[in-house]
């Protein structure tokens, strides 16, 4: 990634447009910047950010100028089935973008060739332009900084817990990666009042915040953690949830399962690679399902993450490893390859 100056354009009827506050740097950029998984180019990264509404269309009138807004790259449509029935985090409508005969919103010169919008947000950047379906008006006590990261990890984390997994009092959860998404659901898990909430990482820093944010127990993974999860809970737990993003620690998930047990797969496997479980296990009803973005109804889902965060329930201080400039934003791409520290945000003065 190279810093650059890039043309935005002027916010059309429904759309809105933000001054950047913050941007976090999240493990999903990492697969695209690295090409794991492909992106049209040339284009911004970035999609976890929070910012200031600068601009709106005519039409515009979910978010006012000075508003201070959260991002969320599951811009819905709010007609298509998925919207219609209550799933606006599988929206894929065409209606939240551009087309392809208007004027791009992002260019390289003024009516030059256009940079694709990534995620629908384009984040690594001082100012966005978005659908106004693409960002949610939160409480001004927020500090931005924070705010920023609700917009994708701790919305993915807290979501799978709340909206996929739906994790009752009492039940057992295992969070498999306790990087920013692992660690928003185990503070998730723990706020609606998880039995046992094992916490499972190569890291043994990550298992120390983990249990800072509510892991009662903690595994650091290697060659057997299956088995040293089923020991430690006598036979598996209700709920696995895979935050890391790899075939091996899908498969782990699954096997730390009880009987009825679900496994939910939140993080990003390469396209290609292909997860294996033992058929027989169906029999005892164990499940496995996919989660994007914490299946999020994000207009409902984060105001009230932020008034978790405001009344002290949920720790996003914790999350932020460092404040850097944007251009730090390689080095923080580095951070994440080596995989030891939690989340550097991108703040714009
Ligand atoms: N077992 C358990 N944890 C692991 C393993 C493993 N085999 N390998 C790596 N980890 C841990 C890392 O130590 C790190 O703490 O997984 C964590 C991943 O954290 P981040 O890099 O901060 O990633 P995060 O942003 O939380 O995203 C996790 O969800 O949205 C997706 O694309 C994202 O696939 C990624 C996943
Ligand atoms: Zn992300
Ligand atoms: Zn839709």
């Amino acid at each position: 990634m190279a810093v650059e100056d890039v043309q935005v354009a002027s916010p059309g009827p429904r759309e809105v447009l933000i001054r950047t506050a913050a941007v976090g740097v999240c493990r999903s950029d990492l697969h695209f910047v690295d090409g794991t998984y492909p992106t049209a180019l040339p284009t911004v990264p970035g999609h976890e950010a929070a910012g200031i509404v600068e601009a709106v269309g005519s039409e515009v009138h979910r978010v006012r100028v000075g508003d201070p807004v959260i991002t969320c790259l599951s811009a819905f449509c709010g007609q298509c089935e998925f919207c219609v029935t209550g799933r606006l985090s599988l929206c894929v409508d065409e209606s939240t973008k551009r087309r392809s005969t208007e004027p791009p919103r992002l260019s390289l010169a003024a009516g030059g060739d256009p940079v694709h919008q990534y995620l629908n947000l384009s984040a690594f950047a001082e100012t966005m332009l978005v659908h106004e379906h693409a960002c949610q008006s939160i409480d001004p006590a927020m500090p931005l900084d924070r705010a920023a990261l609700i917009g994708c990890a701790v919305l993915t984390g807290a979501g799978t817990v709340w909206n996929a997994a739906k994790v009752q009092p009492g039940e057992t959860v295992a969070v498999i990666g306790c990087g920013g998404v692992g660690l928003a659901a185990i503070n998730a898990a723990a706020i609606t009042g998880a039995g046992r909430i094992v916490a499972v990482d190569p890291v043994p820093e990550k298992l120390e915040l983990a249990r800072k944010l509510g892991a009662t127990d903690t595994v650091q993974s290697g060659e057997h953690t299956a088995e040293e999860l089923l020991q430690l809970t006598r036979g598996g737990v209700d709920h696995a949830l895979e935050c890391v993003g790899r075939t091996s620690t899908a498969e782990l998930a699954f096997h730390a399962l009880k009987r009825g047990g679900t496994a939910t797969v939140v993080g990003m496997i390469p396209p290609g690679e292909e997860v294996k479980l033992p058929g027989w296990h169906f029999l005892a009803e164990k499940k496995i399902q996919g989660s994007l973005l914490g299946s999020n109804r994000f207009p409902v889902d984060i105001p009230r993450l932020v008034d978790f965060y405001l009344r002290g329930k949920l720790d996003l201080d914790s999350l932020v490893a460092e404040r850097i400039g944007l251009g730090q934003v390689n080095e923080a791409m580095g951070k994440l390859r080596s995989g030891d520290s939690v989340r550097s945000v991108i703040t714009f003065g």
